[in-house]
């Protein structure tokens, strides 16, 4: 296994090395060094680490338009909280069911389009497994766990390495938080400043990075959804993903990255509940200040992004990574469910995503995803706005050129295959013409200024490559250029001609049949564009009664009334839970956000 995959990999550094090499002679000697460290060394065992003749900075380089990558062998089954194979386990399973009923239609987007499953569960179906009602001796019939004495780093390392046949030598597990952290403040780093794309080797691993801070009061219900998020997207997947807790430790006053007792005692300090301490990785604003100094801004408002940047620079055995947030819920199986938004954007052709993701896909008023698709396709008389890299005199793109010079000549085949760069998960918006956009005018590093294009897709919760990443870590360490935290991976993706994605996963309003609201959203579709580009008026009515909205009510509401308690006087029954004849709620299969705290939910 070893050797075959060590001679694909280079057949894969041939093909890369022509576009760095000037000379076929190089080509030749450098297969030659290859060869002989290779032989002298063996096959790496990480590849995270550079490959040594490209260890010095290079120019940048750009990536070629290679066959997709085939797909993982099968899974073999892990163990799961209760001691036992999750595959064997009827205490660790989730309840999913159908319903003779119809499925509730989202406001936007599609269950079709996505293969999402059209699943309902009631609370103790979806987070019984995780303790949902453990404290109830006469309900709860499922086994119970002793929770402090899981350690979810561990049993994501041993899920692991049972399936390590199945990924790339350069993939590994995750360390120990509370042994080792890497890292590392730049004024004290053993790290190159910046690493590029084609110093690393797929792994096809994802990192699913969880965004908390000090002091951050972890009820019951963060538990039952961050052990679900672990169980279904890492256990469930033999190792697919691997979640990790990002802990912003404000305004703490300890060493935290000097010793193993003194990165323990932060870690506790930092309020991290025992089960979750060896997958926290903490940081503080010293460590963006070391790293970014020219970008004189690090909140997370405004550089939310900074932390995973440095992240990836560090834990580069990540092929992408999601950001994702405490107060997001999935409420059917979050593996399954993330899955299906990167095959989407995997299949997705490269030609007019932009463009597809700029306007929103209404079934009520336009139909399939194809129709969808179509109208885009109609707004842009089969051209396209973006065709390879979006062009700044700053940035030397990374990015594939296009197969075909003219985008009208390209058949929706670019890109299809290939995962994307960036998935965004709501709608993209030109910031120049965002005026009401709070953030409109923050940006800098860039000659143009305010007339630099850049565009906004909130909110940040997106899945990034690390190819992506390391390139904006570099353009903000080495020429400080900035845009805001939610325009910052669309903008560079595009700037670097790497692929952007926006699978519209189905959102709901808190009205049914609320024909001013929907209107207001689709102004008229695609069709009523000038340009192909997103809509002309960009106001829209208020989105305080979606399921995925940065200020939205309705998700607390929904679980709410879907776990049983009683509900403010004002707030109805949300139309899209279903309560069976026997009394049981059913909710069905969803990511929300915000799950603001709620002092009732806590048993
Ligand atoms: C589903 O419901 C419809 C009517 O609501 C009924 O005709 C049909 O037999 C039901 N199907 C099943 C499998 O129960
Ligand atoms: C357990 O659940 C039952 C049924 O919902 C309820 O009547 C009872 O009060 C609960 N007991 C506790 C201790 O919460
Ligand atoms: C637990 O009870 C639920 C109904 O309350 C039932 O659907 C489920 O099958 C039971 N689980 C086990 C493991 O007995
Ligand atoms: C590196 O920077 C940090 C944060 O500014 C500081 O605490 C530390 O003393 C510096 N280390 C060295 C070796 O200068
Ligand atoms: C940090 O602050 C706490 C109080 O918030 C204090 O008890 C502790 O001694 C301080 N530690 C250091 C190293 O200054
Ligand atoms: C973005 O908005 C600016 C300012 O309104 C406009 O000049 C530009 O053409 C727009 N770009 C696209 C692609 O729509
Ligand atoms: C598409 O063609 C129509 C008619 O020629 C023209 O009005 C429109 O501006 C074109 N749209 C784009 C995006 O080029």
């Amino acid at each position: 296994m070893g050797v075959q995959l060590s001679q694909v990999n280079i057949r894969g550094c041939a093909g890369r090395f022509r576009r760095i090499a000037l000379t076929r002679n190089s080509i030749i000697g450098a297969l030659v060094i290859y060869a002989l460290l290779f032989l002298a060394l063996g096959p790496w065992s990480r590849w995270a680490i550079p490959l040594p003749f490209l260890d010095k900075p290079v120019d940048p380089t750009r990536q070629t338009n290679e066959a997709p990558m085939p797909p993982l062998s099968e899974r073999v089954p892990c163990y799961g909280p209760r001691g036992q194979f999750l595959s064997r386990s009827p205490d660790d399973a989730l309840h999913e069911v159908t319903l003779n009923i119809t499925y509730p239609v989202p406001l936007t987007g599609s269950y079709e389009a996505l293969g999402l499953d059209q699943t309902w569960m009631t609370p103790d179906g979806r987070y019984g497994p995780y303790g949902f009602g453990e404290h109830n001796a006469t309900t709860y019939n499922r086994s119970r766990v002793d929770w402090d004495r899981i350690d979810w780093g561990k049993l994501q390392n041993e899920c692991f390495d049972r399936n390590a046949h199945r990924f790339p030598e350069s993939a590994t597990g995750f360390d120990d938080m509370v042994k080792q952290s890497r890292l590392t403040t730049r004024n004290e780093t053993q790290l190159p400043y910046v690493r590029r794309w084609h110093e690393f080797k797929a792994t096809r691993r994802t990192a699913i990075v969880v965004r908390a801070w000090r002091g951050y009061d972890y009820k019951a219900e963060d538990m039952h959804s961050l052990r679900s998020l672990i169980v279904e997207t890492s256990l469930r997947t033999g190792g697919e993903y691997q979640v990790i807790l990002l802990v912003d430790m404000k305004d703490h006053n300890q060493t935290i990255y000097r010793s193993e007792e003194g990165y323990e005692a932060a870690l506790i300090d930092a309020g991290v509940p025992p089960e979750l301490r060896s997958i926290a990785v903490m940081w503080d604003d010293s460590l963006l200040e070391t790293w970014y100094p020219d970008i004189y801004e690090h909140r997370t408002m405004w550089q939310v992004y900074q932390p995973m940047q440095i992240l990836a620079l560090h834990y580069p055995e990540f092929d992408h990574f999601w950001q994702v947030e405490l107060d997001m819920r999935f409420t059917g199986d979050a593996g399954r469910y993330l899955g299906r938004l990167s095959d989407f954007a995997r299949n997705e052709p490269r030609k007019q995503a932009l463009e597809r993701s700029t306007y929103q896909h209404m079934q009520a008023k336009i139909g399939s995803y194809d129709k969808f698709f179509s109208a885009v396709d109609a707004a842009n008389n089969g051209s396209a706005y973006i065709w390879g890299p979006l062009r700044q005199p700053e940035i030397e793109p990374i990015g594939p050129e296009p197969p075909v010079p003219l985008a009208k000549d390209d058949d929706f085949k670019w890109g299809v295959g290939h995962d994307a760069d960036v998935i965004v998960t709501s709608m993209c918006n030109n910031a120049s013409a965002a005026t009401y956009w709070v953030f409109h005018g923050w940006l800098g590093g860039f000659k143009a200024g305010e007339d630099t294009v850049r565009f906004f897709c909130p909110p940040a919760i997106t899945r990034t490559s690390r190819t992506l990443l390391l390139a904006i870590h570099q353009g903000q360490l080495e020429q400080g250029l900035r845009v805001p935290s939610e325009a910052t991976p669309p903008s560079f993706a595009l700037y670097h001609g790497l692929k952007l994605s926006f699978p519209q996963m189905p959102v709901y309003w808190h009205k049914k049949n609320d024909d001013k609201v929907a209107e207001g959203w689709w102004k008229g579709g695609p069709a009523n564009g000038n340009n192909g580009v997103g809509p002309v008026d960009m106001h829209h009515p208020p989105g305080e009664g979606l399921t995925f909205w940065w200020g939205s009510f309705w998700p607390r509401v929904i679980v709410d009334a879907w776990e049983g308690r009683e509900l403010k006087e004002d707030r109805e029954f949300p139309w899209i839970l279903h309560k069976a004849d026997d009394g049981q709620v059913y909710i069905p299969n969803l990511m929300l956000h915000p799950m603001k705290h709620n002092k009732n939910a806590d048993e």
